[in-house]
């Protein structure tokens, strides 16, 4: 297997998708039917979905928190997060998952590019997002304690923006031009933009581009080295510091 080598003047920017998490006990969106008791995905992922079925949303998400709550990181997460500890502020990284398995693992220098399954917020107020681990009884729909609005997952749904906080982050990054660039993806299936954009940025950057994924993704032919194989077997042997 080729490895990545990684010096003192090397800045890396992870982004990282559903087949990360898998080998932890999470299904991916993709590579399986992409749907959800028969309801395709975007029945519940979207704000039309929410405004149309608010109590089957909560139901696809209070499952997905009791699918995920017991589910720790896997090799592939404590990699990644070795080499944080490695880099400092040479390193980002940006998630599209939102099991919160990266944080868990040690990430701290962390994008959740779309938002996290345990915390909730409201559709009527401004109060900001709280941690919420519940798992909400069939039919309900819960309040907010403050305004009495409804409140929705803290997740980005199909047809919303990302957070421009987000985005300006991995967009600084990517172009800064104080080190050589390395951009990884791992685990993603390539289909959803913004992220699956990341490395042509990365290229007019400049930037040398890997991909570990278990199968070729939809922009496999954007990368310069693409790895086929599992994230929690790839990634430990993947880079070597120097
Ligand atoms: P997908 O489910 O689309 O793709 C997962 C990819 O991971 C596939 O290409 C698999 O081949 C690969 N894979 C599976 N197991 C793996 C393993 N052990 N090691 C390495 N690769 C593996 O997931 P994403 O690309 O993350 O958005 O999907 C992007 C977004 O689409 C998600 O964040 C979600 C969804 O709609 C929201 O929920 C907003």
């Amino acid at each position: 297997m080729e490895t990545l080598r990684i010096d003192g003047n090397t800045r890396l920017l992870v982004m990282t998708g559903a087949g990360v998490s898998a080998e932890s006990g999470i299904p991916t969106f993709r590579g399986s039917d992409g749907l959800w008791e028969n309801h395709p995905v975007e029945q519940v992922a979207s704000p039309e979905g929410f405004h149309a079925d608010p109590a089957l949303v909560w139901r696809f998400y209070s499952q997905r928190r009791t699918g995920a709550r017991p589910c720790v990181p896997n090799p592939g997460h404590l990699a990644i997060a070795e080499w944080e500890q490695m880099l400092g502020d040479r390193f980002l990284l940006a998630t599209q998952n939102v099991d919160g398995l990266h944080r868990l693992a040690g990430n701290q220098r962390l994008v959740e590019l779309h938002g996290n399954l345990f915390t909730t917020r409201c559709t009527r107020c401004e109060r900001p997002p709280f941690e919420d681990r519940l798992a909400y009884p069939e039919g309900t729909v819960p309040l907010c304690g403050q305004c009495g609005g409804r409140l929705r997952p803290n997740i980005v749904w199909f047809g919303e923006p990302l957070d421009s906080r987000d985005l300006l982050q991995v967009g600084d990054f990517l172009r800064r031009d104080d080190t050589r660039l390395v951009f990884m993806a791992v685990g993603t299936s390539g289909a959803v933009w913004p992220a699956a954009g990341f490395v042509d940025t990365a290229r007019k950057s400049g930037g040398e581009t890997w991909l570990v994924n278990a199968e070729p993704a939809e922009n496999t032919g954007r990368f310069h080295h693409f790895i086929q194989g599992r994230s929690g077997e790839v990634l430990p042997k993947l880079v070597t510091f120097e």
